[in-house]
């Protein structure tokens, strides 16, 4: 049966509406699209642009361990001479010996404690680099909150550290880069964020304000900087294999650093999951848990359910912390 509308003013109004959600809804099934495209078929900007295979160096902050570790080797497999900065000697040694041998690179290593803050630190590692043609920096090292702690629980060094390792090293260092990278008009900022900046993680309280910072900043950044050759991006990451993360085995959702760290060099340029300037989460799952957050359900939904989360995961710590109380009582 035909339902004539005759109401002109009625017609014109259902006809705008139906527009309106046909118009929202295509542009969400594009964004998607965009997403799958990013992330399974686009190829990012060559390596090449930035000095690879051409004698320039990749900088790379807590490069002996998880995601840096895999920085330095992959960027050395892409003939970057490298830069390793971290905090144990002999780790740093042992890597760049791996690495040179490995890929037939340059390496130097600078062993300083990101936590100290230490001025004298950042003008030692500045004369370093001045003396480099550095293409890429990486700003991966990081630290984060022991277990999952209420904020007014929290110990002021371990916020302190937070603070000076996530938000102050990074901007330090980049710093040092830039003159080379300035005077080059190339060069490539890599600055490692994380989901927990993309939504404020209770809990995590400073590590996720860290790294919101890190993403407004890399944003503000990006924008100075992109007519003058240099590549700010921010690496939205989920969840990793590695020490700091405390998971063992690779998901769908969590792979090895390996994998993670090769979406990255090979998507940049590419938002991927993100719809921020300047920001990229290359990772394929990642990228489509990145689309969902910003497509589905509102803001305070995923804070809560981070809440949730963090209250799980401080109760199971709690509990270890207990039994291994308990164990180490029964040894003495
Ligand atoms: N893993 C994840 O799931 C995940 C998710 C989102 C974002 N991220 C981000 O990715 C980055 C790397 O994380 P990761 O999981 O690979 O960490 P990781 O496995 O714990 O490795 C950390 C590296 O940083 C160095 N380091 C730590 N504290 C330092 C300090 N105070 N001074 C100098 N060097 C220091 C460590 O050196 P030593 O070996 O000497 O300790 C090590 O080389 C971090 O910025 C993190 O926030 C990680």
């Amino acid at each position: 049966m035909d339902v004539i509308v005759k109401d002109p003013t009625l017609l014109a109004t259902t006809s705008t509406l139906a527009l309106i959600g046909f118009v929202y809804i295509f542009s969400k099934f594009a964004s998607f699209v965009k997403v799958l495209l990013d992330v399974y078929v686009l190829k990012g900007i060559s390596l090449r642009k930035f000095g690879a295979g051409q004698g320039a160096w990749a900088v790379v902050t807590g490069a002996t361990d998880g995601i840096g570790k895999e920085f330095a080797k992959q960027l050395a497999k892409n003939k970057f001479n490298i830069l390793l900065v971290s905090r144990t000697t002999s780790k740093l040694e042992t890597a760049a010996n791996e690495i040179s041998e490995e890929y037939d690179v340059k390496t130097k290593i600078f062993a300083m404690d990101f936590t100290k803050g230490d001025d004298l630190d950042f003008v030692r590692l500045g004369q370093i680099m001045n003396g480099l043609d550095v293409g890429v920096l990486v700003n991966n090292v990081g630290t984060n909150h022991d277990i999952p702690t209420p904020f007014a629980d929290e110990d002021d060094k371990v916020i302190n550290n937070i603070i000076e390792v996530n938000v102050k090293g990074a901007m330090k260092v980049t710093k040092l880069a830039l003159p080379q990278m300035r005077q080059k008009r190339r060069g490539l900022i890599l600055n490692l964020g994380s989901f927990a900046g993309l939504v404020a993680t209770p809990y995590l309280s400073v590590y996720s304000a860290g790294k919101a910072f890190l993403a407004t900043w890399s944003q503000a950044l990006g924008t100075e900087l992109k007519s003058e050759g240099i590549v700010v991006e921010l690496v939205n990451t989920y969840f990793v294999v590695s020490a700091m993360s405390k998971i063992r085995r690779p998901t769908l959702l969590i792979p090895l650093a390996k994998p993670y760290v090769t979406s990255v060099l090979s998507k940049i340029g590419l938002s991927c999951g993100a719809d921020v300037p300047f920001t990229s989460t290359p990772y394929h799952t990642h990228g489509i848990v990145n689309w969902a957050i910003n497509n589905l359900f509102t803001k305070t939904f995923w804070v809560n359910h981070n809440d949730t989360i963090q209250k799980d995961i401080r109760k199971r710590a709690l509990r270890k912390r207990e039994r291994e109380a308990a164990a180490a009582r029964k040894a003495n």
